[in-house]
């Protein structure tokens, strides 16, 4: 398959497709059984980021924690989004169907992925995200729906940063839901349940008038 990743995928009973991008340190297992919880029809695709941070995989280099290496983050992006277009055709599954739900470091080559390859996939459900860059041209997100879910004394993204990411997606057109929970960097049950009620509630791209 074309920019190869390490990845796994899991079928599923309905149209859609749950990406699932882990935090630094992670692996494509990581997030299957949190995916299956959130959406127990949904197909699951898990690729393991490819870049190595003293062995920790990651989905793009930094420079210092919070500060990214943004050539690398623009290509580690196109790399990413070629992969899910690649494995939409091989797996079967529509781009249109499919969610992003991304933790830390996913959640932020998630945000690029918005940012830059829009059309990558339908909305997003983004845990402890911040603005991964600033693109030259804003993206049409044709009200794609994107949750925040953001820590209120998250020791490493302030307030300030995500309510910039949000406004940036929402300047772009994305049908944006930003909320702060009582937590640090760490997931709570209140992010899981969060996210799983927000995806009960997406209406399908084909409903959508
Ligand atoms: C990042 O590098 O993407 C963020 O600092 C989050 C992290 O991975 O710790």
């Amino acid at each position: 398959m074309k920019e190869e990743f390490i990845h796994r995928f899991v079928p599923g009973h309905s149209n859609r497709t749950l990406i699932l991008l882990h935090g630094t340190g992670g692996t494509e297992t990581d997030l299957l059984g949190l995916g299956r919880a959130l959406d127990p029809d949904a197909a699951l695709l898990s690729p393991r980021g490819k870049v190595l941070e003293n062995g920790m995989p990651r989905f793009f280099r930094r420079l210092a924690e919070g500060v990214f290496d943004e050539e690398d983050l623009i290509q580690r992006t196109h790399e990413l989004a070629d992969f899910i277009s690649a494995a939409a055709e091989r797996y079967r599954f529509k781009q249109t169907e499919a969610i992003a739900v991304g933790y830390s470091n996913g959640a932020n080559i998630a945000a690029s992925l918005l940012l830059l390859r829009p059309g990558t996939f339908f909305g997003a459900a983004l845990w402890r995200a911040m603005v991964p860059l600033v693109p030259d041209k804003l993206p049409e997100l044709k009200r794609a729906p994107v949750l925040l879910l953001a820590g209120d004394h998250d020791p490493i993204i302030t307030p300030d940063n995500v309510r910039r990411l949000s406004v940036l997606l929402e300047q772009a057109g994305a049908d944006v839901t930003l909320i702060f929970e009582r937590a640090g960097h760490g997931l709570t049950e209140a992010t899981i349940e969060g996210t799983r009620r927000w995806l009960g509630n997406l209406e399908s791209p084909r409903t959508t008038a």
